[in-house]
């Protein structure tokens, strides 16, 4: 079958990644699929832990021991990555999809010049003719607004500030024209004036060049400015996905809201406390029954403590996975006003008293008991 112009440049499909650990499996990705156009920003939104980065790295093939992807596919303009040879997931590595993590400092090699570095990951691939190396390497460093790049080159990665790295790593990054590039919280550490300038920089790299751009942060704010579609995650699944507009809104999943409101808001009296979402994210060995949000969610109802709900359509290129959803949360539950987001509060609902299991009641007359067979 060809391909056309129109198709995804990648397409993940039921990706599953979990981590064989001795207190059990952590089930850290499961049954995540979504689509990435090209020259399209998409943004991956969730808390800490949720499965962002292992989705990331489930692409690139860099799932360590002892996790594994255990089901899915990960198609890249059409071949599927997990079923490709090691060498050849080594090329399209930095050379057609190329990462950018938080820590640019663990990624630079402490002993090496910046301009060096940058020139090996060219090197690594054949995509850039060796005598354009040099002078690219230069340029890229020009384009990612280094300063005074032609002498900075020969600097060594501890004699730059956290941001001037982050800017090397994205030419790094960029250094063999990627058709995907993905950011993984490319911010997280910098200063909010340093984190809206690298921002422009995504924002000027996708408009020149056309580089897709997948961008992965905690915080939804950050998304808000790049990307044009927005995928929530929470404990390892996709809850929510739409274009930001309908993300910031229109939120349909009682997570995505929470996440909203816990945004620092720049129209908000100084003095009014950030609200936080009550409660953790679930442990990934063993998380609740039906929707992994029931423990935290204020809308809640008796369902949602035995019944998983999955992603449904709620508006056109919009899906959420929620037995309620913020439409009827707004409508029949007071969303608007409520005050008390705490677990069940606006549904008033409460979690099952027996926590549901096994029944290991002995039918009357039915013999020996388990423990009198392991006597024997
Ligand atoms: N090496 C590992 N061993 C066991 N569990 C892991 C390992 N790496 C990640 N995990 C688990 O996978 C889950 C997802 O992690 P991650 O994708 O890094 O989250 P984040 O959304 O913060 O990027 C986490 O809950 C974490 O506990
Ligand atoms: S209403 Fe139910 S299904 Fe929806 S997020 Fe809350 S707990 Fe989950
Ligand atoms: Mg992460």
């Amino acid at each position: 079958m060809t391909r056309s112009v129109s198709d995804p440049v990648l397409e993940v499909r039921g990706l599953s990644t979990s981590f064989f650990t001795d207190d059990g499996e952590v089930k850290a990705v499961r049954d995540v699929s979504f689509d990435l156009a090209a020259g399209e920003t998409l943004g991956i939104v969730g808390e800490s832990g949720c499965g962002k980065s292992v989705t990331a790295l489930s692409i690139l093939g860099l799932v360590a021991r002892p996790g594994r992807v255990v089901a899915g596919e990960i198609l890249f303009k059409g071949r599927d990555l997990l079923s490709i040879g090691r060498e050849e997931l080594r090329q399209i590595r930095g050379r057609d999809i190329a990462m950018i993590f938080q820590d640019p400092l663990s990624s630079l090699n402490p002993v090496h010049r910046i301009g060096a570095q940058i020139e090996e990951a060219m090197r690594a691939h054949d995509k850039i003719a060796p005598r354009e190396v040099r002078p690219r390497g230069l340029d890229l460093l020009r384009q990612v607004h280094v300063p005074d790049s032609a002498r900075r080159v020969r600097d060594y990665p501890h004699q730059f500030s956290g941001g001037m790295r982050q800017r090397v790593m994205i030419a790094m990054g960029l250094s063999n024209r990627p058709e995907i590039l993905i950011a993984d919280e490319p911010t997280t550490a910098l200063d909010v004036t340093v984190q809206a300038q690298i921002l422009q920089l995504l924002r000027d790299l996708n408009r020149d060049l056309g580089t897709s751009i997948i961008l992965i942060t905690h915080n939804l704010g950050v998304v808000a400015g790049l990307c044009k579609r927005v995928i929530v995650m929470y404990a390892g699944e996709i809850v929510e996905e739409g274009s930001t507009e309908q993300i910031f809104d229109s939120p349909q999943h009682p997570y995505t809201w929470s996440l909203l409101r816990s945004l620092p808001r720049v129209d908000a009296d100084r003095h009014e406390r950030l609200r936080s979402i009550e409660g953790l994210p679930p442990d990934l060995i063993a998380p609740p029954q039906g929707c992994k949000f029931n423990p935290r969610c204020p809308f809640r109802l008796e369902r949602c403590f035995s019944e998983d709900p999955e992603l449904e359509p709620v508006g056109d290129g919009h899906i959420a996975a929620c037995w309620v959803t913020m439409k009827r949360a707004y409508a029949e539950m007071g969303a608007g006003s409520l005050v008390d987001t705490g677990p069940g509060a606006a549904s008033g609902v409460r979690p099952p008293i027996a926590p549901v299991g096994p029944d290991l009641s002995e039918p009357e007359g039915q013999g020996l008991a388990p423990e009198a067979h392991d006597r024997d």
